[in-house]
């Protein structure tokens, strides 16, 4: 595997801060369902959009509000929109999403992203770093995480983890995430080339492979059975799966499908693995999924219950987030 090759090396490249409590960068906020386009013919109503802005001081160093971008700019990899309406567009005005402390003064908003130390944020929370650290805060109501480290070196180094591990790494996984729920629906209905489609798009499928490589630090220690699995998740979605839809042949399609998804959930929850993800999922998030089943007719209401065995059943019976 091409892509596995660097893995050690980008391991190395992005040490991991400090991250306070253990797991905030996994499980902050950062994005939500809403509606955009309202006002129109178009409007989507659950559409991904940030759930935070992002800040920086404006006295702040050139290179750490250059790094507040970067983080801006995975965002906005994983989100649909920023909810524009059409009062918005009347008032010649979009929803902000990249500000300066000064700039936030007179705005209203939901969580932060605090991007260095350089600022009144840092100043008012009372908060001082002597190392590369995310830092996850409450305060009235809402979550603030503060990028910050004793100095610019050190800001930077937790920055970059922010933006091209975590925010890089997740916005690929959910999009990996929806695509491979689709992609059975396409399966099921017949629609071979739309399946084919999203299995090459780099919006689909395929942006999997990239998100191993990034996932972790621990990837570079993974026993040799973890990465024969990701060869093995590789081998069924890249190669055997293109081949199946091809030949347009459905019944090797779906188990081909179902072995894929196995794997998921070998990661995820430890079957004949180590498990490496180590926290549950965002359930919120992680809930479109259901919809996207639903609207595929891969949910089947059973009295007042769901049934979602068309994917859960057997090792991928679901476990909740529990
Ligand atoms: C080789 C192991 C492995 C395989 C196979 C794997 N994942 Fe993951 N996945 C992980 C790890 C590790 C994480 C957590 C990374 C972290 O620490 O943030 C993760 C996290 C995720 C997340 C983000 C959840 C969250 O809240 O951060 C999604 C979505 C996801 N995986 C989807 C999938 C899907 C869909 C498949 C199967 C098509 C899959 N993964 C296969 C290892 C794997
Ligand atoms: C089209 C297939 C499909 C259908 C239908 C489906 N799911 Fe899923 N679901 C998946 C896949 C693939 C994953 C693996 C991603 C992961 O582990 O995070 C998953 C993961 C989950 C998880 C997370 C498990 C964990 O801890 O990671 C839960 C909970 C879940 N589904 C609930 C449901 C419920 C409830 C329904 C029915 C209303 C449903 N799903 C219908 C494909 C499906």
């Amino acid at each position: 595997m091409k892509k596995l090759a660097f893995l050690g090396l980008v391991s190395v490249a992005f040490a991991q801060p400090v991250i306070d409590p253990p797991f905030a960068d996994r499980l902050f906020p950062f994005v939500r369902y809403g509606e955009t386009w309202t006002g129109t013919p178009a409007v989507v109503k659950d559409a991904i959009l940030p759930n935070l802005l992002v800040v920086y001081g404006s006295k702040e160093d050139p290179e750490v509000v250059a790094m507040a971008g970067r983080i801006a700019y995975y965002l906005g990899q994983w989100t649909e929109d920023l909810g524009l309406t059409v009062e918005d567009v009347r008032q010649s005005r979009m929803p902000e999403l990249l500000v300066s402390d000064q700039r936030l003064k007179s705005l209203e908003y939901k969580n932060l992203v605090v991007v260095g130390t350089n600022n009144e944020l840092v100043k008012e929370l009372g908060l001082s770093f002597d190392k590369p650290t995310i830092k996850v805060v409450q305060k009235e109501g809402k979550s603030i995480l503060v990028v910050g480290g004793a100095n610019k070196e050190q800001v930077l180094q937790a920055g970059g983890y922010l933006a091209d591990v975590r925010l890089n790494f997740r916005a690929g996984a959910y999009k990996t995430f929806f695509s491979f729920v689709a992609l059975r629906g396409h399966i099921e209905k017949g629609e071979f080339d739309a399946a084919l489609r999203l299995v090459r798009s780099p919006m689909g499928v395929s942006a999997c492979g990239k998100n191993m490589a990034l996932a972790s630090p621990m990837v570079a220690q993974w026993s040799d059975e973890l990465k024969a699995l990701v060869r093995h998740r590789n081998n069924l979605l890249y190669v055997e799966l293109p081949k199946a839809l091809e030949a347009k042949d459905k019944d090797r399609a779906v188990s081909l499908w179902r072995e894929a998804m196995l794997t998921c959930y070998q990661c995820h929850q430890g079957i004949n693995v180590p498990q490496v993800r180590r926290f549950k999922p965002n359930e919120s998030v992680h809930a479109r999924h259901q919809q996207i089943a639903e609207a595929f007719g891969l949910v089947k209401v059973v009295g007042t219950e769901k049934s979602c065995i068309a994917c859960h059943a057997g090792p991928t019976t679901i476990r909740g987030y529990k």
